[in-house]
């Protein structure tokens, strides 16, 4: 079966062509990022006009790049929800047309979801029943998966998100959007254990909180002199913290729920710090745990076409009526 997935729902335009579920023919991804890093993070008005104007030319070099014409599409996916209302219609918009003039079916799918399922994509063969941890700008939650038609959430931030948290510290400290790069850039030559940072507690032992973690940086910022040094160690120290709540919270979240398998997904997931814990840590508790490529943690549209082709197997449909 072949999908053509749609994914829309921030600041990058994806369109990517899946064989049967795993399979990725062409995955590609425009971003206006840089037209948004003078301003310290996403302007959606920006984000959903860069959108309209790239879709169909992405659409067009997707097909050329996996080799395939349109009528052989079997099935047209796109992300529905959650993101930027602006940016999710263009998505929206472009594949119901799509779905008519090819007389295909049509499916939506969900963000947070599609992060987790890039860890079936390729030659990552990750397996269920699993914990799993998504990690981006705009969520961080834990969620329990017997099935990927069949996904629960156990727990999630209270308030900012971990990847926003990144980014914000990154911007405390004037190094730029998007900050999680750039933080675990510099985190590198830091002393990882110079500033002792507490993420705040949270009533459910499964949710986050990275509001307080933020802040603390800012007020440790504020009354010193920000030498390179000095940037280095808060760097690695937040980090430090970060990931350490992450991992904790997650395999507890595998303890809870009696599963040997963690998935972690999400533009967090491509740090190498949190990989490297995560490993090192699963391990210890006899938990395997998997990752996408670096290159899918992001968002991107093969994650999209990947989960629908899953779903349609499953029995899952939608029709021309689908919303956002
Ligand atoms: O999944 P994603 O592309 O978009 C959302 O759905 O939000 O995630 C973007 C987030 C940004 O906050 C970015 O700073 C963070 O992922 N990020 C990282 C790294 N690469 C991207 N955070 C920490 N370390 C990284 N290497
Ligand atoms: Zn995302």
């Amino acid at each position: 079966m072949i999908v053509l997935g749609i994914e829309s729902s921030c600041d990058e335009t994806g369109v990517a062509v899946v064989k049967d579920g795993t399979k990725i023919l062409s995955n590609l991804v425009a971003s206006s990022l840089k037209l948004h890093s003078r301003h310290g993070g996403v302007v959606p008005e920006i984000a959903s006009r860069i959108q309209l104007e790239s879709i169909a030319g992405l659409f067009a070099q997707a097909l050329n790049e996996a080799k395939i014409k349109a009528g052989q599409i079997d099935l047209v996916a796109v992300t529905t929800h959650p993101g930027l209302p602006g940016s999710l219609i263009v998505g929206v918009s472009f594949a119901k047309a799509l779905a008519l003039a090819l007389g295909k079916p049509l499916l939506g799918i969900n963000h947070i979801h599609s992060h987790i399922y890039a860890n079936l994509l390729g030659n990552n063969k990750a397996k269920l029943p699993a914990a799993a941890l998504v990690v981006s700008g705009g969520h961080t939650s834990l969620f329990y998966i017997k099935d990927f038609s069949d996904i629960r959430v156990l727990g999630q931030t209270r308030d900012d998100a971990c990847g926003e948290a990144f980014d914000k510290v990154a911007k405390i400290m004037g190094l730029g959007y998007p900050g999680g790069p750039l933080i675990e850039k510099i985190a590198k030559d830091g002393d990882r254990h110079k500033i002792k940072f507490a993420c705040s507690g949270t009533d459910g032992e499964l949710d986050f909180s990275f509001s307080g973690i933020k802040t603390a940086v800012l007020y440790y910022f504020k009354d010193k002199k920000p030498s390179l040094k000095l940037k280095k160690d808060l760097a690695a120290s937040f980090q430090e913290s970060a990931v350490n709540v992450l991992v904790r919270k997650s395999l507890l979240a595998c303890k809870k729920k009696k599963v040997k398998n963690l998935l972690i997904g999400g533009g967090v997931a491509a740090n190498r710090t949190l990989r490297q814990k995560f490993t090192q840590a699963a391990k210890e508790q006899g938990i395997k745990c998997f990752f996408p490529e670096i290159n899918l943690c992001m968002d991107n549209a093969a994650m999209v076409a990947g989960f629908a082709g899953a779903l349609y197997k499953r029995g899952v449909r939608n029709d021309l009526n689908l919303n956002m």
